[in-house]
Order: C-alpha cells, then structure tokens, then sequence
C-alpha cells in the first residue's frame, strides 16, 4: 500500500515542481519516486508509482488530481458507455513500461517491482461517480438503474486492464496486485453479480504469465467466501478484518497480505510494536504471509515509524529461506 507519497520530504520535493499527472507520466521521475522509499526503508518488493486512473486515460476519460481523481465528465449515457475506447496492451499508457524498464536497472536484483491496476468495479465507481466519495451513491444507483450499460464499462475496463497488466509484465514487473478499493459498498450477491466476474476474468487471463498474482477487496470481509475462488496467490485484508479469520475462510492455499492499520503509525514506539508483534504471532511462524499495512498510508505519517515498522518486522519474523 503506497510506499511513496506525500509523507516522504523527498517526494514533497518533487511534487513541489510537478503536478501528479505530470509526475506519473514521466517515466525518469514516476520511477525517481518508486525507489525512494526503497533507499530509505529497505522494504522487500517495490510497489510502480502510477494511479489506479492511469490507464483509463487511455479509454478517452479526461481528469485531474485534487488531491484523488476528479474524472471531467463521468460516465452517465449510453453514448459517453460506447464512446469509451479499449486500447490494446501496450498502446495504453507506454510511459509506464517505460518506467518499469528504468526501475529495474535501479533495483537490487533482490527486490522485485510490483505493477498493479484498479479492479474494474473500483474504476467503475470513480468514472461514474466522478470523484471520491464515502456512500458512491451516484455509481450505485447507476449500478442499479442501468445494469447493462453498467455490464459493458465494467466488461471494457476489464479487457483493458488485462491488456495494461500484461504490459507491465512484459516489461519487467515480477508481481501484480489488483486494487479493489470500493468492494466493500456491495452485498455479496451484487459484488457476485457485478465485481467478482471481472476479477475472475483478469486473473484467468494472466496466470500463464507466471507471477504472483494479489487481490485487495477493501472491507471485503463478508466477501471472502466467494474472494476465496477467485484464483489469486494472495489476497490483501484491510485492517478491520483480522488475519487468522481471513485465513481460516481462504484456507491453505492462498497467502494473505496485510494488515496494520495505518493509523497505528501515529500510536507510540511501544504500542505501535505491539501490534506488529500481534499481527505476526497471530499468523505464526507459518508462511503465506506478506506484512503490509492494511491500507493506504496517511500523509502525515512520520517516516521514522515506518523504519521502525520494517526494522520490527525483520526482526520479529522468520528469515526467509534463501
Ligand atoms: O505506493 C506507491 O508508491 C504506489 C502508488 C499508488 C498511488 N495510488 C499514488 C498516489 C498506488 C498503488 C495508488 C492506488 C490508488 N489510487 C488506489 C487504490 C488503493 C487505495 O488507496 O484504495 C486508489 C483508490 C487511488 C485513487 C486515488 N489517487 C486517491 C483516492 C488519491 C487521493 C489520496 C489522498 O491521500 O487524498 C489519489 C492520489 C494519489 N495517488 C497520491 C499518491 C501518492 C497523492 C497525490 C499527491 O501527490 O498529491
């Protein structure tokens, strides 16, 4: 969950000459920001500074950043639904394998680059809503009012983030996470219905690639009996959920990721160690567990926490089997 941002000064730097989209589309300085937090916190995989909207861009949709996505005229009639364009991999977005290319030549060979996209419900909300928002009534109700236009952007999306994530691939990322940061708004019988098949169809058509493939289904804990047949390696839980419960309904075959709560980074030393040692003695010495913080981090954060955060984790848990 962002490694980089608003919290690091050296990032703070570099946004004070840039905007964000400029940022990410300049492939010398999204991949100056992807490495920051690799030189100063030494953590085990590096996750592609980019945006989960990155590549819908490429689709014809106009937005800017204050600071989330603000799309300029979200989706609400069939014709802006059929003038939505599906590039082919490769064509969307270039700056970003780009990127991936110079992150690679920086990167300990140890480390690997983690590429990721938006899960196509998570997109859907913004393009229609427009905005961020903590209800996303407007994407519900058009979810609702208008399922076979919403059936189609969600159909679109997912074609074009199968084809954005197998150029990361193809460019250099060793894993792919999918974030599905608004999974948690539906019932299961409509995340069932308007959600999950996308993910299914992402992660089908990407397991001959090879990678390890991780899926973030946000607020997701009524969902996971059914994110359990998903066919992701891995799955990432957000910090409401705990672990051992998440684990005990996805069963031995899938690894879990997560999932401190990102506000614990603001508790004392003592008590922010405390609940990393809880984390890891709930899943035990056992493998199949990534450590990460259980969303996204908040921008004042101090970033000598999250050195503390990684020097604790090191050295509380297993060394991993070389
Ligand atoms: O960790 C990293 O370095 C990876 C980079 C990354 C960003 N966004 C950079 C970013 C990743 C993986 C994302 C994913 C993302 N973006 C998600 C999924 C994860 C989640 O948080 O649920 C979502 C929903 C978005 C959409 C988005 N982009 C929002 C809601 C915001 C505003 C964030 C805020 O703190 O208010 C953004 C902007 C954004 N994306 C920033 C960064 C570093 C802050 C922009 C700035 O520099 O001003």
């Amino acid at each position: 969950m962002r490694q980089a941002g608003r919290y690091l000064p050296e990032y703070r730097k570099i946004r004070s000459q840039v905007d964000f989209l400029t940022l990410t589309k300049t492939p010398e300085l999204a991949a100056e920001v992807t490495l920051q937090p690799i030189r100063r916190f030494e953590m085990d995989a590096a996750i592609l500074f980019s945006d989960i909207m990155t590549p819908v861009e490429g689709m014809g949709v106009e937005m800017e950043f204050n600071p989330g996505p603000v799309v300029k005229a979200p989706l609400r009639t069939a014709a802006q639904v059929d003038a939505l364009k599906v590039p082919k991999s490769g064509e969307n977005a270039p700056f970003v394998a780009e990127a991936i290319k110079i992150i690679n030549r920086e990167l300990p060979v140890s480390v690997p680059l983690i590429g990721f996209a938006g899960a196509p419900f998570t997109l859907f909300c913004y393009l229609v809503e427009g905005r961020g928002s903590k209800t996303f009534s407007q994407a519900k109700s058009f979810l609702f009012a208008e399922p076979q236009l919403s059936r189609i952007i969600l159909e679109k999306l997912t074609d074009v983030m199968i084809g954005y994530l197998q150029a990361q691939v193809d460019a250099g990322a060793k894993a792919l996470m999918i974030f599905d940061s608004w999974a948690g708004l539906l019932a299961e019988r409509d995340y069932k219905t308007f959600a999950y098949p996308s993910i299914c169809r992402i992660i089908k058509n990407l397991s001959h690639l090879g990678v390890p493939l991780i899926y973030f289904p946000n607020q997701g804990a009524t969902l996971l009996g059914t994110v359990k047949n998903c066919g992701a390696h891995v799955v990432g839980v957000d910090w409401r959920t705990s672990l051992s419960v998440a684990r005990n309904i996805l069963g031995p075959d899938m690894a879990v990721q997560g999932n401190l709560d990102p506000m614990a980074l603001f508790a004392s030393k003592q008590d922010l160690g405390s609940r990393i040692d809880d984390i890891l003695c709930e899943i035990g010495q056992k493998n199949g567990h990534i450590f990460n913080l259980g969303h996204g981090i908040d921008k004042n954060t101090d970033p000598d926490r999250v050195a503390f955060l990684v020097d604790r984790v090191r050295e509380k848990s297993q060394k991993p089997l070389s």
